[in-house]
């Protein structure tokens, strides 16, 4: 029926362009697609870079800037606007419902434009060939419809991402009727309630991200039909209960595993060692107690392992990695010694997490095989003596140095701030000399209860960078007396 009458449109538009001249007819787009992406457009009310400056009446809209158009029939198939990067950037108002019009429409793109309010455009659901939407880092909020599902042509649906908005409410059930869907992103909104176990029906999915919502509950056991899943975050929700051994079926192809920021409990399961493809691993900020499994050794291709902020005990595997990339054991219940040997022989490592880890060594006796990589060391909280002098300066890319809580004693005249350096964060420790003039350019900076003495330099920090040392005098403490 629908094929009928748009093939007879089709042929009725063809005789009367005939009639005019073929050239200007055929080089514009359908008329309903120009009405409607029109009407889009004044539903935007402010576009501060002219996204849709080219969006002109009367010129053909398959030139206009984010649109795609089938080649058979020059209709609209795509239309995808993707704001900057740049978190100032905002592209204000709704979407406009006739967007239904757009009947060829396959995949609507509307990401990072950050200032898109509204609900779920449920008209939507009338495009009968959509296959794709992707609304991330809108302002869109409410619940989802309850029967998205059903309503969003299952048969044929691959992705679908609503990630950073303000949607409310649990995830509905019917979702899991996109039983095609490779791609399901619903993170950062405000999902509450727990995850549907319907989900485990969508075994073609790829990436699964649900990360930063308010679910809870235990995670579902679900895992043995996900056969493709290559990512899963459920990152910083409620979620809590015990790592689900069904996880074990995705170790052949694995990439990233995030459930970090819950409130899981239990053991790290011995399993885990099996992800000979995994590169991201993040437990981190959970419950977790026990050892970490010594089938960790196989982990070796993992560029990222989070596990702080658990009750892990001693003792840490010795790994078999051959270039971590970020590691953080920060806050357990580790008593490490020393930096383990897999890490200072590391000839990538940029961010290097060991605050509360037990250490309690000089810090020069650190020789790691690389330092020129190092972007973050935190090591703060530990019973680590000596300077960190000639560590700081051969790591030229440092950006950030936290190390408070330790026996560190040196000259602070002595240190080498990286020019990159943005945050030194020194307190409680046993330095000593004045406080350097280049300290001013850092963004965040403790120095406090340490041994220094002298002026402070004009700085922006706040008194409680400098409270507690022996003879620091000058603003923001009191002046120097002469
Ligand atoms: C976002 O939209 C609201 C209206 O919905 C408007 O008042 C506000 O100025 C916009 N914010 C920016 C940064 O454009
Ligand atoms: C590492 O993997 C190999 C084979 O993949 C297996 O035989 C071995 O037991 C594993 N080692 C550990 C410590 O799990
Ligand atoms: C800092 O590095 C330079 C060479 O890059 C070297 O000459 C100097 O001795 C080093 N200083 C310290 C305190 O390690
Ligand atoms: C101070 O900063 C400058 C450039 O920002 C750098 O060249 C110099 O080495 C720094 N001095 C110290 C003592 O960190
Ligand atoms: C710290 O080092 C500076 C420069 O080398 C030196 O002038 C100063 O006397 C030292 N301060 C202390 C307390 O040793």
């Amino acid at each position: 029926m629908a094929f009928t009458s748009s093939t007879s449109s089709l042929l009725a538009l063809a005789f009367l362009c005939f009639s005019i001249s073929a050239y200007t007819c055929f080089a514009k787009c359908h008329v309903d697609d120009e009405t409607a992406l029109l009407a889009f457009k004044s539903g935007i009310t402010q576009d501060p870079t002219g996204m849709l400056s080219s969006w002109i009446p009367a010129t053909d809209c398959c030139t206009w800037s984010g649109i795609e158009c089938l080649d058979s029939n020059k209709r609209v198939s795509s239309l995808s606007l993707f704001g900057e990067s740049d978190p100032n950037f905002f592209v204000t108002g709704t979407i406009s419902p006739s967007l239904s019009k757009l009947r060829y429409l396959q995949g609507l793109y509307l990401q990072h434009l950050r200032n898109l309010t509204g609900t779920f455009p449920t008209f939507i659901f009338n495009l009968p060939d959509l296959n794709q939407l992707y609304l991330d880092n809108n302002k869109l909020s409410g619940p989802l419809p309850l029967d998205i599902g059903q309503k969003l042509h299952p048969q044929q649906f691959v992705g679908l991402s609503l990630s950073e908005n303000r949607f409310t409410g649990s995830i509905p059930s019917s979702i899991s009727q996109l039983v095609h869907l490779r791609d399901l992103d619903l993170g950062s909104n405000l999902f509450s309630g727990p995850i549907p176990s319907g989900i485990q029906q969508m075994k073609n999915l790829v990436f699964l991200n649900l990360e930063k919502n308010q679910l809870s509950g235990k995670i579902p056991n679900f895992f043995t039909s996900f056969t493709s899943l290559r990512e899963l975050d459920l990152s910083h929700n409620k979620l809590s209960g015990e790592i689900p051994p069904t996880i074990s079926f995705l170790a052949p192809r694995l990439e990233l595993l995030n459930l970090g920021h819950n409130l899981l409990a239990g053991n790290i399961p011995n399993y885990l060692g099996n992800f000979q493809t995994l590169d991201r691993l993040d437990l981190s900020s959970n419950q977790l107690t026990g050892v970490v499994p010594t089938t960790f050794k196989n982990l070796t291709d993992i560029l990222y392992l989070e596990l702080g902020h658990n009750h892990l005990v001693d003792p840490f595997p010795e790994m078999n990695v051959k270039k971590i990339e970020g590691l953080d054991l920060s806050y357990n219940k580790f008593n490490l010694g020393t930096i383990p040997k897999w890490v200072e022989s590391s000839a990538l490592i940029y961010s290097l997490k060991l605050a509360g880890c037990g250490l309690k060594f000089r810090l020069e006796d650190f020789k790691p095989r690389e330092k020129y990589f190092y972007d973050y060391i935190d090591l703060s909280d530990n019973q680590i003596s000596g300077t960190p002098v000639g560590l700081m300066n051969e790591t030229t890319l440092l950006k950030g140095f936290w190390a408070s809580g330790n026996q560190l004693r040196f000259n602070l005249s002595d240190l080498r701030l990286p020019n990159g350096l943005k945050t030194l964060v020194l307190a409680r420790n046993q330095i000593f000399g004045k406080v350097p003039q280049n300290i001013s350019r850092l963004e965040k900076v403790d120095l406090s209860h340490n041994h220094l003495c002298g002026p402070i330099p004009a700085t922006k920090f706040a008194v409680k960078a400098f409270l507690g040392n022996d003879c620091l005098c000058g603003s923001p403490l009191p002046p120097c007396k002469n």
